[in-house]
């Protein structure tokens, strides 16, 4: 079912959401740096300054006396501070603990897990980098198999995933990683439906969801998966640093974090707390992340981002003449779009990452637009986020940058 179903561009509400579509904060809130045109959210989120003095107010506490802050505050804060998260997402305190990042989250996992040679690992082709590469090393150390389904894109809908997916699923399939929100191609995977085939072939599921907290309603103990990890410094608001990974109760045994510690055989929580000393600072501060949330209000965030977002896509396609590469229904706060052919043909000679890296380097510099280009299934995509500091004249702006080559 579409996340967000009231608000396609078909629907009646759409032209008022559109015309409604100010940015929702004063973006003067943000440290962004007020020349440029921001409209990269996904890739590292962007903290509000609110957040961030929480944040200080923490390490100040932490500094004015260490050894009582470890020993004494800390272990009680952080539980505090993994309970709120735990009910935004869905989730029972004591199956959730923080992570530096969603790479974390997903190396903890895997690396806790034992292959035997030939054993497959499914996963798909829309993964994100760095976690294909965790699975290449872990294939490597055991001699297990990473089968990637090839998920088409442009995609006509989220059936095409599970038949892509369903496909690659084997006897000898040990091991499921999914995304819930893909990163290059900006989709929403039909997850429930990715897990069910898993779960009906005994498949443990690893869901890397770095970009779902704040975008997707999640509820984790509902959902079937083993593992899930998402990150809250991307569209939580949380400073940068404040990831979580949940974990189902039959698998927390054998979960361990990458670092052992002090924690190592006292239980699931207490391996994940402490890692060694470190600067908790960012974990304690997804609190006033959750009422800065609260105090915008989760649902105008959600319907303001996505409004925006599909206004900003349909502006794009237009300018630049392009075919919506994924239904409405695919999509959050983000969406890739196709870029015209005289891209795809600009310096030829040159292999496709470094002319992603030369076109996101003209736009910035030149434009002082940030927006990644992405080099993906042979060509170049531009990647839009829409958040509530943002408004549609900037995509506007993108839009004229990209309509002629340098
Ligand atoms: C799907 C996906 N997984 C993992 C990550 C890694 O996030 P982090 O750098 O916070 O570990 C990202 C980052 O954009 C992502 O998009």
């Amino acid at each position: 079912m579409p996340f967000f179903s009231n608000l396609g561009s078909d629907s009646p509400h759409f032209g008022a959401a559109l015309s409604a579509c100010a940015p929702l904060c004063e973006r003067s809130l943000w440290g962004l740096d007020p020349q440029a045109v921001f409209l990269n959210h996904g890739s590292y989120g962007a903290t509000p300054k609110k957040v961030l003095q929480a944040q200080s107010v923490w390490r100040e506490r932490l500094e004015a006396q260490p050894v009582q802050f470890m020993g004494e505050e800390l272990p009680r804060a952080l539980r505090a501070a993994a309970a709120e998260l735990a009910h935004f997402v869905g989730a029972e305190p004591e199956n959730l603990v923080f992570v530096e990042n969603a790479t974390s989250g997903v190396n903890a996992v895997l690396r806790s897990l034992r292959f035997r040679p030939e054993d497959q690992i499914a996963c798909t082709n829309h993964g994100y980098g760095a976690v294909r590469q965790a699975l290449q090393y872990i294939c490597a150390q055991w001699g297990a198999i990473p089968v990637e389904a090839q998920i088409p894109f442009p995609i006509a809908g989220p059936e095409q995933v599970i038949a892509a997916f369903e496909a690659i699923l084997t006897p000898q399939t040990r091991l499921a990683v999914l995304d819930h929100l893909t990163s290059p191609t900006a989709l929403i995977y039909p997850l429930p439906e990715l897990i069910g085939l898993c779960r009906e072939r005994g498949i443990p599921v690893l869901v890397d969801g770095a970009h779902a907290p704040g975008v997707l309603p999640l509820e984790l103990e509902k959902l079937g998966a083993d593992w899930y990890t998402g990150n809250a410094h991307k569209w939580l608001f949380a400073p940068k640093g404040c990831a979580f990974l949940w974990v189902a109760p039959y698998r927390q045994a054998q979960t361990h974090p990458t670092v052992i510690s002090h924690g190592y055989g006292q239980g699931f929580t207490a391996e994940f707390d402490w890692v060694g000393t470190r600067d908790p600072s960012a974990w304690l501060a997804i609190s006033a992340a959750l009422a800065f949330i609260q105090g915008v209000g989760l649902d105008n965030i959600r319907q303001h981002n996505h409004t925006l977002l599909l206004q900003a896509r349909q502006l794009l396609l237009e300018a630049l003449e392009g075919i919506p590469p994924a239904p409405e229904e695919m999509l959050g706060f983000m969406a890739t779009l196709p870029l015209p052919p005289f891209w795809q043909q600009w310096i030829p000679e040159l292999p496709l990452g470094e002319r992603a890296r030369r076109l996101h380097d003209y736009l910035w510099y030149k434009y002082r637009i940030e927006v990644p280009i992405i080099p993906f299934a042979g060509q170049l995509w531009v990647r839009i986020s829409a958040q509530v500091y943002n408004r549609l004249a900037e995509y506007e702006q993108l839009a004229l940058a990209l309509q002629h080559l340098p």
